[in-house]
């Protein structure tokens, strides 16, 4: 996903730029520019690759004295990963930075080639600058306004005008903030980026256009000023920086007891923070990535626990399928930053049929926090690693205590006080985990040189190896697939052969014994077993780890950071770049 930041002030913009893109890295990126402007004079300068070459250009190069600029981070999605496609895109009289896709471009920039307009680069983001080249008019807001209405998909646009020397902004589906800061102004694609400057800021909702100067900010709608309410973004413990860890991804699992005892506070006393899912007949959980294998978890729970029908389905299927809305339904949209293209437009789908919605969400103002029509905020955070792991692990801890309260709602939990007792106690049962590390990090060494692996497990444990696959394969690079353990004798047993590592997670009592015949099948074509469970007596493997054993409700809380650390120690011992590894975003705003 693209990051975008822009100053305008006293002060020369350049530090400010490449702090904010720096801030930004953790959303991935392949390329970066900024432009400086100075009346008519715009300077453009970009690089491909990290920001500290960009930052080296900038260095090396004399630019020009000024108090307003744009910068931007791309991932690239029109067009390759070079500098001639990085932003900043000049064409004419206008220079901007965005973050979307403009779904339209192909038949825009087809007729502006007839026209005779010559394009430098392969992006959509060239075709709406031309746009807005071509209805330049003397009224800034005017011209913005004309614009985007020939434009079709998601933006946030951050515009420099020839004869302006404000600052414009304006978004639709794509997040962008105005930063208020003193006698300087910013603009951001998130908080994230400015923190250190600010933590004051204005929303911008879609196709609202913002005129900023170092002391005033004007937001308009449809030609209108209008008001706008200035939020106020809490700092948490976690500060967005790494502190003495080499990697946020480690940082942010170790946090994980942390922010876990915080969200338990806010809703052990708070209870009717707790949404009572009980008058649904059926609930649907859609998400993409480790939020749907969070919401697998889920469903497990609540239909075994409190007896409600649950179905899981990633978004980019879901948004697209027939869905048969036949019974009273909540559709659960679970998501870390709530900007996710696919789970924004399942949720939509929702909406026009009049479906419930609830986002289990981390970023507070984002789309899905903000157009649901309930939520439940995980306390999380700033989760700056590209993978996610204590965001991943407040999604389960409060499905499963949404599970936990509606079967002691409908009389199904003779336990309930007793468990929770042993919510009480997680935090720090999962710190015993976490303190294990170096023996997890001896299994990330061991797996080194391995090619692939594989993750078996059934039920909730097979749910747990979907989040412990993802992991291993996105930060190092290992092909890895999670399997219902009692499915991988139907074909995929072929690929088994000796020395490959198989993690089998068995936890679930009621079919621990399938499970262990089917590493006992896996063993004998001498795969190596690396086995998570709760129980001392499981034997045949080459590795073993034990948890303690607690109730189903919370036992995968215990389970997933043992595998969320293999997989940081493994692209460890690779020196791979864990906190942003390659192709990946951190947040997919983008279809
Ligand atoms: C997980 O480590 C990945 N970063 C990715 O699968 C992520 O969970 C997915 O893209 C969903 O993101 P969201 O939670 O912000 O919607």
């Amino acid at each position: 996903m693209c990051g975008i930041v822009g100053y305008i002030g006293d002060k020369s913009p350049e530090k400010f730029l490449i702090d904010g893109l720096k801030k930004l890295e953790y959303r991935g990126y392949d390329s970066s520019g900024i432009a400086l402007k100075n009346n008519d004079k715009i300077q453009i300068i970009k690089s491909t690759g990290r920001i500290s070459e960009l930052e080296e250009k900038i260095n090396e190069t004399e630019t020009i004295p000024c108090t307003l600029g744009i910068a931007h981070t791309r991932w690239a999605t029109h067009g390759e990963a070079n500098e001639r496609n990085a932003h900043p895109h000049k064409v004419g009289r206008v220079t901007i930075v965005h973050n979307g896709i403009i779904e339209n471009s192909n038949e825009i920039k087809n007729r502006l080639v007839n026209e005779g307009i010559v394009f430098k680069s392969e992006t959509d983001t060239e075709v709406a600058c031309a746009v807005m080249n071509e209805l330049y008019s003397n009224d800034p807001i005017e011209t913005i306004e004309n614009s985007i209405k020939q434009l079709k998909g998601s933006y946030a646009f951050g515009i420099l005008l020839e004869d302006s020397d404000k600052l414009y902004a304006v978004r639709k589906d794509s997040p962008l903030i105005v930063g208020i800061g003193k006698n300087e102004n910013y603009i951001a694609s998130d908080i994230n980026a400015i923190s250190d400057y600010t933590n004051e800021y204005i929303l911008l909702e879609d196709n609202e256009i913002a005129e900023i100067t170092k002391d005033s900010i004007k937001i308009y709608k449809d030609g209108q000023e209008i008001e706008k309410k200035i939020e106020t973004e809490n700092k948490t413990i976690e500060t967005a920086n790494k502190g003495t860890y080499e990697h946020f991804m480690l940082k942010e699992i170790m946090e994980e007891p942390i922010v876990l005892q915080r969200t338990l506070n806010k809703y052990k006393y708070s209870k009717e923070n707790i949404m009572d899912l009980t008058k649904y007949d059926e609930i649907h959980i859609v998400a993409c990535g480790s939020a749907l294998y969070a919401g697998m978890i889920g469903k497990e729970l609540l239909e075994e626990k409190a007896n409600i029908k649950c179905f899981t389905e990633c978004a980019s299927e879901y948004r697209y399928k027939k869905v048969i809305y036949d019974r009273k339904t909540l559709v659960i949209l679970v998501s870390q930053s709530g900007e996710t293209a696919d789970t924004i437009a399942a949720m939509r789908k929702a909406h026009e049929e009049g479906i419930d919605t609830l986002a289990i969400v981390n970023v507070k103002l984002s789309t899905i926090a903000r157009e649901a029509k309930y939520h439940m905020f995980i306390e999380a955070g700033p989760e700056i690693s590209v993978a996610t792991t204590k965001a991943y692990i407040l999604q389960v801890a409060l499905l499963s205590i949404l599970a936990l309260e509606a079967a002691h709602k409908k009389g199904l939990e003779p336990n309930y006080e007793q468990y929770l007792q042993e919510l009480e106690k997680l935090p720090n049962k999962l710190r015993k985990v976490l303190n294990d590390k170096d023996i997890f990090q001896k299994v990330g060494e061991e797996l080194k040189e391995d090619k692939s692996a594989f993750f078996i497990g059934r039920g909730i444990d097979y749910a747990i190896c979907k989040e412990g696959s993802l992991k291993l394969k996105e930060v190092s690079y290992t092909h890895s697939d999670a399997y219902e353990a009692g499915e991988l004798k139907h074909g995929t047993i072929s690929l088994i052969e000796e020395g490959i590592p198989v993690f089998a997670i068995i936890t679930k009592d009621n079919i621990k014994e399938k499970t262990e015949s089917n590493v006992i099948e896996v063993a004998s074509r001498k795969a190596k077993i690396y086995t998570i469970t709760n129980d001392e007596a499981i034997t045949n493997h080459h590795f073993k780890y034990t948890v303690e054993k607690i109730s189903d409700y919370f036992q995968p809380i215990l389970v997933v950071p043992a595998l969320q650390l293999i997989g940081y120690y493994t692209a460890y011992s690779r020196g791979l770049e864990i906190d942003h590894p390659r192709n990946l975003a951190k947040s997919v705003t983008v279809e």
